[in-house]
């Protein structure tokens, strides 16, 4: 349900236009050649939905697939249940590789997990993002009408109110980054540092995860740009430079919490949580569920596991460490190394402890379908969630949700944006000290049932608090004011 200020700001805002890399879609091939358009899950779908339902809204991006379809042949998407209007913008293969894998995750990827080692500065990718970012701001220009409010999401289309300004379109943009924002120290190893702060500043209102994002990025504003002045009494700062305005916030993205609970709840899913139980007898559970991405510090979780094993004697043959891992960007080949060296550590930690009746470490490398990773996440004891650095991680939020029983325990990273806000009831780590996530798995396999209890209790109550509707209506009641 949206909130009813929602209907409030709509007065004020009018049509909302959201523009993203990927669409909210997912695209497969039937086997009789045609194409099968459906709804893609996610968080920001679910939270946007209704908003653009009820405003005959409409949403831009990349249907996330090459020249091979044919953008009359995505029209089919209307008819799909979305509710709302969507507009293809169609990419080369050219423009994928080095927009999309170049520019977007081998440059400011890395760079704004605050891994510089990682990125690939090669010139050709920054001409093609700007040409990209250009593209999509063509696509808005020929889809929007007087009074729409055009919301831009994340680190692939930094540039695009910058586009909409010189193609002379006056609209209200916003923007909202989803991964973190990294400190001058980073971030001035970008070698277009200057014409991406400039082009960011551009927006009306520029949306972080939190408030140390927030300020990295406005220290960054005040060391790259002279005669900047920054109000920063309020909540949301305002940025003044070079005759431009532009309000600067912390807006952390949540969970449709709710949803989360109910699925939690259904029978299929208990069955399931059953199946798991039986096939894991007597073990506590240790969850982790991971995209194939080098910023979630899979390794390192792995070796911690495996020098909690090595130092207290107690967790052999006691714990099991799930670990799900999604494949993502596989064309880059950072994602290929990082498979094989995750790969290796699971069989060598494997070969080394496994036991007649006792696998230490059940691997996946698979996307599971919602009712799976909820049954997963409802069985787990122990959540381990220990990225090097994450915009907010919504894991952490949904094993919550849908800890049913009340008595897992959160072990988080103390760099991922969550941690803001769920820090004082989880156990806080820090995802290199290995030793230190060695303890918090010892601890939490220790931790009585009232303290289990208490803790859940606090931090579902947080997230239930401030789930997706109230990010979304945070978001756009300011961009109202
Ligand atoms: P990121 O956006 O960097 O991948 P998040 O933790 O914020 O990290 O979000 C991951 C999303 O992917 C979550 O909404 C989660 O439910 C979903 N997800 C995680 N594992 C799987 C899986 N195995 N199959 C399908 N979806 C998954
Ligand atoms: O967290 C940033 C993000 O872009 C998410 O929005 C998305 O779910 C994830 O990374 C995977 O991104 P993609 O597969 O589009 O590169």
């Amino acid at each position: 349900m949206v909130p009813d200020k929602a209907h409030q700001n709509e007065a004020k805002l009018g049509r909302l236009v959201v523009v993203s890399n990927r669409l909210p879609i997912s695209i497969t091939r039937a086997k009789r050649g045609e194409w099968h358009v459906e709804p893609a899950m996610g968080g920001l779908v679910t939270a946007l939905t209704p908003v653009l339902r009820e405003r005959k809204g409409l949403w831009i991006g990349w249907p996330g697939i090459g020249e091979e379809i044919d953008p009359a042949e995505l029209s089919m998407a209307q008819g799909s249940g979305l509710g709302y209007q969507i507009r293809p913008v169609m990419l080369s293969d050219q423009e994928v590789d080095e927009y999309y894998f170049g520019f977007s995750n081998e440059i400011l990827w890395p760079l704004f997990h605050d891994l510089q080692n990682f990125c690939n500065f090669n010139p050709a990718y920054w001409k093609t993002y700007q040409a990209v970012n250009r593209k999509f701001a063509e696509a808005v220009a020929q889809s929007v009408e007087e009074d729409d409010y055009i919301w831009v999401h994340d680190y692939h289309l930094t540039l695009l109110a910058r586009e909409l300004k010189s193609l002379g379109l006056p609209f209200k943009v916003g923007f909202f980054l989803h991964t973190p924002f990294p400190s001058p120290d980073i971030f001035m190893k970008l070698p277009w540092r200057s014409q991406l702060l400039n082009a960011l500043l551009e927006y009306d209102l520029l949306g972080f995860q939190t408030t140390r994002d927030r300020n990295n990025f406005i220290y960054c504003a005040e060391a790259l740009i002279r005669n900047i002045h920054h109000d920063a009494r309020r909540q949301v700062s305002v940025i003044t430079a070079q005759g431009r305005r532009a309000r600067v916030g912390a807006f952390p993205i949540s969970i449709d919490f709710r949803e989360y609970a109910r699925q939690a709840s259904v029978d299929l899913v208990g069955e399931r949580v059953a199946d798991l139980r039986r096939a894991i007898p007597d073990n506590q559970i240790i969850l982790g569920v991971d995209r194939l991405d080098y910023s979630k510090g899979i390794p390192e979780k792995l070796k911690a596991f495996r020098y909690a094993l090595e130092r207290h004697d107690d967790l052999y043959g006691q714990v099991t460490l799930v670990q799900v891992v999604v494949p993502s960007r596989e064309d880059i080949p950072r994602y290929q190394e990082l498979r094989d060296e995750v790969e290796g550590l699971v069989s060598e930690i494997n070969g080394q402890f496994t036991q007649w009746g006792w696998v230490p470490i059940h691997y996946m490398y698979r996307n599971l379908d919602r009712l799976e990773l909820l049954a997963y996440y409802r069985a787990a004891e122990i959540a381990l969630v220990t990225p090097l650095k994450d915009g907010m991680n919504l894991v952490a939020k949904e094993y919550c949700a849908a800890n049913r029983d009340r008595n897992g325990v959160l072990i988080l990273s103390e760099f991922a944006g969550s941690a803001t806000q769920l820090r004082h009831s989880a156990l806080l780590v820090n995802p290199y000290d290995i030793e230190g996530v060695a303890n918090a798995i010892h601890r939490a396999y220790k931790m009585e049932v009232g303290e289990r209890r208490a803790r859940m209790r606090r931090l579902r109550k947080s997230i239930r608090d401030r789930d997706i509707f109230w990010w979304v209506e945070s978001f756009l009641q300011v961009a109202a004011s």
